[in-house]
């Protein structure tokens, strides 16, 4: 939390330090509300830099003990401490150290940013900003240093003492009731890696011996009793480590790798060097408390935090504006792992779903940023979507533009001229310049401009000259702060169906370079035509969808219906059933039904029973699209109430149409056995009769509904039994009640559990979801100061319940307001994110803009001091 109303960092005031630190050395001395920090660096002038210059390092909350140079105590004249500054006025010796001695308290720090506590155990969190909340340093990205902790703790209390690098001494300090650790490590990094931990935490290991034969000791700590459910997490880390060393050519590079689990925590996980922490939700799993998605989610994010050990820690950031540079290409990395250990069209169709619902709607709302900022107010709002997940689209698309050999040769060179490096994005779109020789220039502009493009299509055949003609028209859209946009580099894969569904051969093609099967587009209206194309084709555009845009095509419904049921590319099979749906969907909800609906059902029902298709494939193409991917689509002057209502309509139709046939395959899917497998392929298969269940449900067929309850008592895993409570709460079943109570009897002591009981009933569509929000708030099991109670009540209302966030009286709007004003003084990094769910304000219609905004401003006008990240994010929103 810094001071209101302060001027925004820019991107091109960037400057080197005027001092370098080599190395640092740190003692804590740990106690839960009085921790002594005696941290020496040892420093020195950089080059060309006048003697004398000032040292200025930051601080956060700080209270300076002492503060000595070459162990001799500063003169008061000398210095100037204040809990946000340290400044030397003039540092006469060099090189020199500098001993700087700080008290914190890590129990009353609710941020959980620099050094807290979360249930009994000390941890550490630093990026972005954190580290000066526990030293006075350069704070900062590109200031790498070698360091060595020393921790001091009670042996009973904290009898697990955890630094980066590797333990190089440990033992008792004699006559007290303490012992200590000290850990060094070797490779130097940016203080945003630090980490400690110290606590009474069980541990599961494992040995790993790398590629070129180097042993590595593996360990994942946890709560006493939770051991357990740590062998996925274990299991998901070895793949991963695998699996660089395959693909990237990847080794790790110290003699131990930790990861802990912690309760508290504000994102997903940590990739401090050696030593991630994760929140505990990306770790803990067992059949009957995880489900297929959490599952999934852990080997992602041990994969991800993993990859960063390259992608981040050995090439770090030089400033938080390349954020991207390490985020977007661990993402598409940890992406790139799944698709591999899973199936490839399933995980790029996952991925996507996740753009689309959390990245384009920022990309066309008042918080739209581009993937490389150049400025920023708080750093804290910038770990967006759109840092993340259209980053890890920009690397997706370099990759197509030249091709696996050259992307691989483009990183191969990346990793070797800048290991050891704080880089730029210039600095990697230069590796793959000179490794293949290509320009990259006009690509760059992806990563200047915000706003999602659109990509429009005309096609049309002309029998007699045997030419089919694409007109492709890109255009980016306005963005805050951004005008006039210029046409970007476009990969986009495509293929011309002929009337049996089987790909045409093309050779003859102008108005755009071709490569393979992919047009690369790099002006704003190409015509593209195909001669020697006798019949007419289909034009299945943006297979894969190998550029993150929105295509508007003139393609009719029955073309899309071709596509759904022939196109060899999956990606976009599932893309026609969503492109149909919506059309489908978005007539239902301005009150009129389209004569294709029952086409479209019909090919549902080809689908459901292709038994060529993979089960979770399937499952993905039987899901309409949700009531956000509707407003989306629309854009403007959205009613969320006709939505919801035109969803629940065509769900009912889909599900009594098609009873039948989803009747006898669901049936045909109950598993025989009560064995449990987390494999993709056991996974896909609940995902299939889970969806089939639904629309027997929906159908109102009294059987249908009797199923939901069979389905509940006979499940033996989470995902199962939270997609029966899903049906019974959301379709308001008889023996809701009796599900739910069921569901908190068996998970009450399992907080993780426990928050998917929370989600299902703050998703609920029931006019009274808002004030069961509220009643649950007082739940034994809720608390406010743990992130992800909150999200998983208050979240999951305001950002996953379209249809009762944005009641029409605006009640949903004054709660968020409420809610953000009564998190921030505790934790603004999550009050901030919660209040991201206003984010698309301005696609509403009238009356619902008038009371967003509203509330929007009543958080503004509060009397109570704002933090820089909820006033950042409520100012933006207003923008
Ligand atoms: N670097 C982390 C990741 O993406 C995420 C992260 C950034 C984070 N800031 C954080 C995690 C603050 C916890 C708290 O892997
Ligand atoms: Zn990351």
């Amino acid at each position: 939390m810094r001071s209101d109303n302060a001027a925004p960092i820019l991107l091109k005031d960037y400057r080197q330090t005027p001092y370098i630190i080599d190395n640092v050395e740190l003692d804590f001395r740990l106690h839960p509300t009085s921790t002594t920090v005696r941290t020496k660096l040892h420093m020195r002038r950089r080059d060309g830099i006048a003697a004398g210059t000032p040292l200025e390092l930051d601080g956060d909350d700080l209270k300076l003990a002492s503060v000595a140079m070459d162990d001799i105590p500063l003169d008061d004249e000398a210095y100037e401490a204040t809990p946000e500054k340290l400044v030397i006025h003039s540092p006469e010796a060099e090189p020199f150290t500098l001993t700087i001695d700080t008290e914190i308290n890590p129990s009353t720090n609710t941020q959980l940013m620099g050094l807290y506590v979360s249930s009994g155990t000390f941890c550490t969190q630093c990026e972005a900003e954190g580290f000066r909340r526990i030293t006075y340093f350069y704070d900062r990205p590109d200031v790498l240093a070698t360091y060595t902790t020393r921790i001091t703790a009670s042996k009973k209390a904290y009898p697990v003492l955890l630094g980066n690098g590797n333990l190089v001494e440990s033992g008792d300090v004699p006559s007290t009731d303490q012992h200590y650790a000290v850990w060094h490590d070797p490779h130097p990094k940016p203080s945003y890696l630090f980490a400690l931990v110290a606590g009474n935490l069980a541990h599961i290991d494992a040995d790993y011996t790398t590629a070129s034969g180097k042993a590595v000791k593996l360990s994942i700590f946890v709560e006493h009793g939770n051991e357990t459910q740590a062998d996925w997490a274990m299991d998901s880390l070895i793949r991963s480590m695998r699996w660089d060393e395959k693909v990237f050519g990847r080794e790790y590079d110290l003699d131990v790798f930790n990861i802990v689990a912690i309760s508290d925590f504000n994102m997903g996980a940590m990739e401090n060097k050696g030593l991630n922490i994760f929140n505990d939700k990306y770790i803990l799993a067992d059949p009957d408390t995880a489900s297929d998605g959490d599952y999934a989610g852990i080997e992602t994010v041990v994969a991800h935090e993993y990859f960063h050990n390259w992608t981040g820690n050995r090439i770090t950031c030089r400033d938080w504006f390349q954020l991207c540079l390490k985020e977007g290409l661990t993402v598409f990395r940890d992406q790139e792992f799944s698709s591999d250990e899973r199936s490839r069209a399933v995980k790029r169709i996952a991925d996507v779903q996740r753009l689309k619902a959390a990245q384009f709607p920022e990309d066309s709302g008042p918080l739209a940023h581009p993937v490389r900022p150049e400025q920023y107010k708080e750093i804290n709002n910038f770990y967006t979507a759109t840092i993340y997940e259209k980053g890890a689209e920009l690397v997706r698309m370099i990759k197509i533009l030249l091709g696996e050999s050259g992307f691989r040769k483009g990183m191969d060179l990346y990793f070797k001229r800048h290991d050891g490096d704080a880089a730029t994005i210039e600095d990697f779109l230069k590796s793959f310049e000179d490794a293949t020789g290509k320009d990259l220039s006009g690509f760059s502009l992806w990563y200047a401009q915000a706003g999602t493009p659109t990509l429009t299509a005309q096609t049309s055949h002309d029998p007699s000259a045997q030419t089919f003609t694409l007109k492709l028209t890109q255009v980016t859209p306005p963005t805050p702060g951004q005008q006039d946009k210029k046409p970007v580099v476009m990969p986009v894969r495509f293929g011309l169906v002929g009337p049996k569904g089987k790909d045409m051969a093309f050779s003859n093609v102008e108005g755009a370079t071709v490569e393979g099967d992919v047009i690369i587009l790099d002006q704003a209206e190409q015509t593209v035509v195909f001669h020697g194309i006798s019949e007419k084709p289909v034009a299945s555009l943006l297979r894969g969808f190998s550029a993150p845009v929105n295509l508007r095509s003139d393609l009719t419904l029955e073309e899309q219906l071709f596509l759904m049921r022939h196109d060899i590319d999956s990606f976009n099979r599932w893309q026609s059933a969503q492109t149909v749906a919506t059309r489908l969907l978005v007539a239902r909800s301005q009150g009129e039904s389209l004569p294709q609906e029952d086409a479209f059902i019909d090919a549902m029902g080809v689908i459901a029973s292709d038994q060529t298709l993979d089960n979770a494939f399937r499952a993905l193409a039987l899901q309409l699209p949700s009531e956000a991917d509707l407003a989306r689509e629309i854009a403007e002057n959205v009613d969320p109430e006709a939505l919801a209502l035109a969803h629940e309509g065509l769900r009912t139709a889909i599900g009594q149409r098609l009873y039948g046939c989803f009747r006898e395959l669901y049936t045909a899917l109950t598993p025989e056995d009560a064995s449990f497998s987390p494999s993709a392929q056991a996974a896909g298969t609940r995902a299939l009769r889970n969806r089939l269940l639904g629309y027997l449900a929906a159908s109102g067929e009294a059987e249908g509904i009797h199923l939901v309850k069979a389905h509940f008592d006979a499940a033996n895993n989470m995902t199962d039994r939270l997609a029966a409570l899903t049906l019974f709460v959301h379709l308001d079943l008889p023996g809701k009640n009796e599900a739910l109570d069921a569901f908190e009897a068996r998970h009450k002591s399992n907080h993780l559990a426990m928050d998917k009981w929370f989600t299902v009933q703050a998703t609920s569509p029931a006019a009274s979801t808002l004030e069961r929000v509220k009643e649950l708030t007082e739940h034994a099991g809720f608390s406010w100061t743990n992130p992800n109670r909150v999200r998983s009540l208050v979240g999951a209302f305001c950002a996953g319940n379209q249809r009762r966030f944005n009641e029409s009286d605006g009640s949903g709007y004054d709660y968020l307001a409420e809610v953000t004003l009564k998190i921030d003084p505790k934790n603004p990094q999550l009050a901030a994110r919660i209040l991201n769910a206003f984010r698309s304000w301005r696609a509403l219609e009238p009356e619902r803009q008038m009371k967003a905004k509203a509330a929007l401003n009543s958080i503004l006008a509060s009397e109570q001091s704002l933090s820089t990240d909820t006033k950042d994010i409520a100012e933006r929103c207003l923008q």
